[in-house]
């Protein structure tokens, strides 16, 4: 048994990653977000309840877990507060087993306005969810701007430096042409002094909190957020979040070295989706994208807009798996694709008539890139109700070892469907 664990996305987000960090903090005492925000929608249905978590860690549901939103993080003090009332207010506890970390980022009202102001904006050219993410990472990187949790709890401190910081960010409005949403340093200062209070009892220095954690042999489970393809680095850039959604985000995110995680549990759909702008080579803009979108009910958790749909992308998760050392897979809605005659995965691009199999390094290219697709037929028969590997039909079976095989990771887990007990384990 390794101490620690990280699930990561291998896709472009919403591979069920909330499913699986739900499961696996069974055997945790700490679940960990080191990365994003509000962006991420990760949903956990358990005894006939759904539960939707964006900024905090899915292993509040779990009554023994510890939840840590650490340095990584970006935080919204409105939402974050909003969601533990929200949590509270469905029965769940929150209170001691929850910590944000003193050196998170904290996204102010100044940010949503910089994410859609003006032509040419990220959400309009990106199709970023609006939570101001963005523009608060590019203040954390630029440095003069940026203020962390920790700042919240000194008033006067507070005061200062948002006298300091306000006046550049009306100046950068206007000028974007966002001239109506002008922002009062003061006004802003009481209310996030008065966020502060409140958050108090939660702030703590996570980095220390987790090492003694190690030390005392407790186990820790890191829940990625967004996908590995999405990654400000490794992802299909500029079409990407603004964090290392990869596992590489995790040292950097949460103060944990990677060198103590021995677990990497790389997190695939069956198929692919993709919200917002982008390369998709194994996009299906057809009746099939459709089947696939009803019965996966593929809509954004956190925009309600349609997820586009494709085929299982086996050279950009080969990719991904490798960037975020993937040790095995969990396959999720196999279910999805029961109802199809045959089911393609895409094994090889073809750019600009010659067969790659690897990704370009530019999304221009990978914009050109077609699939070159191998058949297996379908299983057509309902797979809700199964729950050990033998038990499924051969034809799942073939798909599930072929994913396996281009991928280069044994799949140990597969989910159909979304409730906790609708999964098959090896
Ligand atoms: P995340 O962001 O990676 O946590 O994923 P989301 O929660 O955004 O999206 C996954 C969706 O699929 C959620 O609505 C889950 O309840 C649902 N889900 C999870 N596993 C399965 C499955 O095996 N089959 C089906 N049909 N739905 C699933
Ligand atoms: P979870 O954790 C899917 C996408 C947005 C947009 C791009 C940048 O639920 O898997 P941002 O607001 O982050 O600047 O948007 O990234 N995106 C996600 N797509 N799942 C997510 O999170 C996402 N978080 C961001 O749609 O294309
Ligand atoms: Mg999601």
């Amino acid at each position: 048994m390794t101490q620690c664990t990280c699930v990561v996305g291998l896709q472009w987000g919403d591979e069920a990653k909330g499913k699986i960090v739900d499961l696996l903090a069974e055997e945790h005492d700490i679940v960990v977000r080191f990365n994003g925000g509000a962006n991420a929608g990760h949903t956990v249905v358990a005894d006939g309840r759904v539960h939707k978590l964006s900024l905090i860690p899915t292993g509040i549901l779990r009554s023994e877990v510890t939840s840590v939103i650490a340095n990584g993080v970006v935080i919204y003090p409105p939402r974050f507060l909003e969601e533990v009332a929200q949590l509270e207010a469905s029965g769940i506890i929150v209170g001691q087993r929850l910590l944000v970390s003193d050196r998170a980022h904290v996204i102010f009202p100044y940010h949503l306005e910089e994410e859609k102001a003006g032509a040419g904006c990220a959400a309009e050219v990106i199709g970023t969810t609006g939570r101001g993410v963005g523009p608060c990472y590019q203040d954390k990187v630029g440095r003069i701007s940026a203020i962390r949790v920790a700042e919240l709890l000194d008033a006067d401190h507070l005061r200062r430096r948002l006298e300091e910081i306000v006046p550049r960010k009306n100046r950068l409005l206007q000028a974007l042409g966002a001239g109506t949403s002008m922002f009062c340093a003061e006004e802003l200062a009481c209310e996030y002094a008065a966020y502060g209070e409140r958050m108090r009892s939660y702030v703590a220095d996570t980095v220390r909190y987790l090492h003694q954690a190690l030390q005392q042999g407790r186990r820790i489970l890191f829940e990625a957020a967004q996908g590995t393809l999405l990654d400000v680095d490794h992802g299909t850039y500029p079409f990407v979040t603004s964090s290392h959604s990869s596992a590489a985000g995790l040292w950097s995110g949460s103060g944990v070295p990677a060198t103590r995680v021995g677990r990497i549990v790389g997190v695939v759909k069956a198929y692919s989706t993709r919200v917002g702008a982008g390369p998709f080579p194994t996009e299906l803009d057809d009746a099939i994208g459709e089947k696939i979108r009803q019965t996966g009910r593929e809509y954004g958790t956190v925009t309600g807009r349609p997820r586009r749909c494709g085929w299982f992308d086996a050279v950009a998760v080969r990719y991904a798996a490798a960037v975020s050392g993937a040790t095995e897979l969990a396959v999720m809605l196999l279910d999805v694709l029961s109802e199809l005659e045959q089911v393609a995965i895409g094994v090889a691009y073809e750019l600009d008539g010659e067969r790659i199999d690897y990704m370009p390094a530019t999304s221009v290219q990978l914009a050109r890139c077609r699939p070159v697709l191998e058949w297996l037929p379908g299983w057509k028969r309902d797979l809700g109700s199964v729950r050990r590997p033998e038990d499924l039909p051969g034809a799942a079976r073939r798909y599930l070892d072929r994913l396996s095989q281009l991928v280069g990771l044994p799949v140990r887990l597969a989910s159909v469907g979304p409730d906790r007990r609708q999964t098959i384990r090896w």
